[in-house]
Formats: C-alpha cells, sequence, structure tokens
C-alpha cells in the first residue's frame, strides 16, 4: 500500500516495539517464496483444529516445531505426522537483526536463536482472537514479521483480554517484537484490509505473518 503518511515507529507498552517497513521489498519476496514452499510439506498449510472442535480462520504451517492448541512437538500429530520443516539458518539470523534493530545490540540480542516459527496466512475474512504466546518455556522475545494486506493488530495486557490495550496498524514489511515486560502480552488481529499489498512482494492477495519464537524445549 503507498501510505500517504508513513506510520512512525513505536513503542505501545515496555519491552513492545514496532518498525514500520523493516523488511525491503527483496526480503519479502524472498520469505514469500520460501512460505510458499514451506506451504506445501511436509506439512501442508492447513486450518489448526481447536479442542473446542472450532477451527482457526488462519491457515498456518510451522518450522523447527509444530505448534498446535496448546503444545510443541517435533511431528504434525494433528495432521499427517511427519516432522515439519527445519528453520533455516537465514531465518534465525533475521530474527536475530530484527531484536537487534528492535532493542539494540546487547548479550541478549546477540545471543537470540529461535528455533520455531508460526507462519499465518490470513485471508480477507480471517482474524485471530486475543491471546497469549505462552506455550513456550522461554521468556525470550517474539519476533513478528507482516507481509501483504495490512491489518490492525490488538496489543494489549499481560491481566486480561480486555483494555488497555493498543490497535496498531501492521503493514507489509513491518517488525513488531514483544519481550520483557510484555512478552505475555494479549494480542490478537481484528481486521484484515483486502487489497492493500504490494503485488510485487509475491502476495497477490491476503496477509502473511511470521512468528519466531525461542520454545525453550529440547528433543
Ligand atoms: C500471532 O499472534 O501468532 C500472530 C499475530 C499476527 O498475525 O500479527
Ligand atoms: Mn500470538
Amino acid at each position: 500500500m503507498d501510505a500517504l503518511v508513513p506510520v512512525p515507529p513505536s513503542r505501545p507498552a515496555p519491552g513492545a516495539v514496532h518498525l514500520p517497513g523493516w523488511l525491503g521489498l527483496e526480503e519479502q519476496r524472498r520469505l514469500v517464496s520460501a512460505c510458499r514452499r514451506w506451504a506445501t510439506g511436509p506439512v501442508p498449510l492447513r486450518h489448526t483444529r481447536l479442542p473446542s472442535g472450532g477451527v482457526m480462520s488462519v491457515r498456518t504451517v510451522c518450522l523447527g516445531w509444530h505448534w498446535r492448541p496448546y503444545r510443541y512437538s517435533r511431528t504434525a500429530d494433528d495432521v499427517n505426522g511427519h516432522r515439519v520443516a527445519a528453520l533455516p539458518e537465514w531465518l534465525a539470523e533475521t530474527g536475530r537483526r530484527a531484536l537487534a534493530d528492535a532493542y539494540g545490540e546487547s548479550a541478549e540480542t546477540r545471543e537470540y536463536v529461535p528455533d520455531t516459527a508460526l507462519i499465518n496466512f490470513y485471508d480477507a475474512h480471517a482474524r485471530m482472537g486475543m491471546h497469549q504466546d505462552k506455550d513456550e518455556r522461554s521468556a525470550a522475545p517474539v519476533v513478528s514479521l507482516s507481509i501483504g494486506d495490512s491489518c490492525v493488530f490488538r496489543f494489549g495486557n499481560t491481566e486480561s483480554r480486555g483494555r488497555p490495550y493498543t490497535d496498531i496498524e501492521l503493514g507489509s514489511g513491518d517488525l513488531f517484537v514483544f519481550g520483557g515486560p510484555s512478552r505475555f502480552a494479549y494480542h490478537g488481529v481484528t481486521k484484515v484490509f483486502p487489497g492493500t499489498g504490494d503485488a510485487a512482494t509475491g502476495m497477490a492477495s491476503g496477509r502473511l505473518n511470521l512468528t519466531l519464537r525461542v520454545t525453550g524445549l529440547t528433543d
């Protein structure tokens, strides 16, 4: 989207940093084509089934560790039993660089090695309800990268799904990091704006979001 008024970087809460347009077009294209490959297998992109019997409106594929409500495993036992694809070194390095740009260079950012990526695809109607990322055994920050259509990302507090929260527009190439006092803040996606992405990224429609995380798990 050609933003007439560029969105400035912001810190909506302590430990939460939004850097708009952090990924250049080439990096976005590389991620889109890699995600297309990962979407085909060994574990295909699919709607995650919830214990309630419903399904999530986003479609997801994972790298490194497979997430399902509410745990991680190496194999996707709720899909086809296959081991998920490895998280490539270049993507972990993108996560490390993202953290350093959001927080500044420090021992924490130098040593950040995400071992899982949850890749979510949103069509025009997909949403994500307010939730905490709390199935990891590590409190290391979450790095979120968005490509394609813009959305409203609701970033809340650590106590409840309700107020106070901040609604942030996440556009293509945006980086959002939440760690420290914000690591377990509730967050969700309330709306996607169809047709706001740039086809030059390789995304003709919809929104792609990758979250890089440290699970703290070992085999
Ligand atoms: C997530 O909470 O896992 C995804 C957030 C997003 O799509 O921006
Ligand atoms: Mn989340």
